[in-house]
């Protein structure tokens, strides 16, 4: 098996940096980018402006792609929204998701290809969604895994566990084809030993003995029959095999360095990152604790609060969790002070591109700063895919 990947929602390419930094043998053959109704494409054009410009990666709404063009591949990686995965049926055309719902498009590959090995990422909240149904929307990505022969191991990961810097939890999915030697052997092991030891996650990012594991079933291929009633507690840790689900609450066992902000902030940074005082007061008011009286759209009156958060952010600490609108005057945004002047400022575009691990200015290739920014929120800890990247090319290498 030859270690080929195909990159759905490369973004900025993420997924590809972090692989190609475990093993450069990791070659993406395909790859998809494209950023809903904006007229600029800026992700993709940094995409192609580290890996060319070549007919392989394709700035095209992967809902119009047929997957059936997409070349074979061993590894399928992409980072995809949580969203609504329920699904309705439609008289003679048997089920269909939402339009739009990008799960569907990965199913689609899944379905066309049959890729040996998958790599998702997704928030953590998809464990748990929708609210009403807990569980039904990771349900029914279980169910799909199954239905198509695979088992699937998940693990919600705070990046800052394992050292890196940035606190940012997501749920990371790794699927393998039953039929692959690894498949077969993770198939004689328990879940007990897949989620504490010998499983794919176990192995990446190891975690402390937890106690019992919670089981239960999917009970059925059926994605309907889940749409409708399935729910199920999935906790951090997780293995699903022949519609069986086990689950327990990973606790990290790291004890390598941490990375800190104050590690990787730059020096002799520009004027126009600083804040004025209007800024300034701004920043205080939405970072700081909020008791406010509001009236509902029905007449009801109710009270908003929020309690404060750190103004400016500790550089003693890893980041907080980058979101699509760092940089804007937003309670999210990070402020910091900075290491020469002791002034107060944003974070710079290539600040937020070390904190997700990329190479230095990498987001640089010609867009504004505010989609830099963005960019970097919609990204991921390329590190941790470093990690798993060394793994999945041993498990390569043995098929
Ligand atoms: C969570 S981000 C993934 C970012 C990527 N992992 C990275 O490192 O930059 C999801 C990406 O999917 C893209 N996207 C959204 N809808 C899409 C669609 N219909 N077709 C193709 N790409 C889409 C977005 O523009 C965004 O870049």
């Amino acid at each position: 098996m030859d270690k080929t990947v195909c990159e759905l929602f490369a973004g900025v390419g993420g997924f590809r940096v972090g692989l190609e930094a475990a093993d450069a043998n990791w070659d993406t053959v395909w790859a998809n980018q494209w950023e809903p109704s904006r007229r600029r494409q800026d992700a993709f054009d940094c995409y192609c402006a580290h890996f060319g410009k070549k007919d392989i990666y394709v700035n095209e709404d992967i809902g119009t792609v047929d997957k059936a063009s997409i070349p074979d591949h061993t590894l399928l990686v992409g980072g995809f929204p949580c969203q609504d995965y329920s699904v309705a049926r439609t008289g003679a055309k048997g089920i269909e998701g939402k339009k739009g719902v990008l799960w569907w498009q990965i199913r689609g590959v899944l379905i066309a290809k049959h890729p040996p090995f998958v790599l998702l990422e997704n928030v953590d909240r998809l464990l748990k969604s929708p609210g009403k149904q807990r569980g039904r929307d990771f349900g029914i990505i279980l169910a799909s895994f199954w239905a198509l022969g695979y088992s699937v191991e998940w693990r919600v990961v705070n990046a800052a566990d394992y050292g890196f810097v940035q606190r940012r939890r997501r749920t990371f999915i790794f699927a393998y084809r039953n039929d692959t030697v690894y498949g077969r052997y993770m198939h004689g092991a328990s879940a007990d030993r897949v989620i504490h030891q010998d499983g794919f996650f176990a192995q990446v990012f190891p975690i402390a003995p937890c106690g019992a594991l919670h089981q239960g079933e999917l009970g059925t291929q059926d994605l309907l029959a889940i749409s409708d009633a399935f729910g199920f507690a999935f906790d951090t840790a997780g293995y699903m095999t022949d519609g069986m689900l086990f689950t327990a609450k990973a606790e990290p066992d790291y004890h390598g360095p941490h990375v800190l902000l104050r590690d990787i902030m730059d020096h002799g940074v520009d004027e126009k990152y600083y804040l004025d005082d209007t800024s300034l007061e701004k920043f205080k008011y939405l970072k700081g604790a909020k008791h406010i009286e509001r009236t509902a759209r029905n007449g009801h009156k109710y009270t908003f609060s929020e309690g404060p958060i750190a103004y400016p952010d500790p550089v003693d600490r890893p980041a907080r969790t980058m979101l699509t609108s760092e940089g804007t005057t937003n309670r999210s945004t990070h402020v910091v002070r900075d290491l020469d002047t002791g002034r107060y400022r944003l974070l710079t575009p290539n600040e937020t591109n070390k904190i997700q691990g990329f190479p230095e200015h990498w987001t640089d290739t010609g867009m504004t700063d505010r989609f830099q920014y963005f960019c970097m929120g919609n990204a991921l800890v390329v590190g941790c895919i470093t990690r798993m990247g060394r793994l999945l090319a041993e498990i390569v290498e043995q098929e």
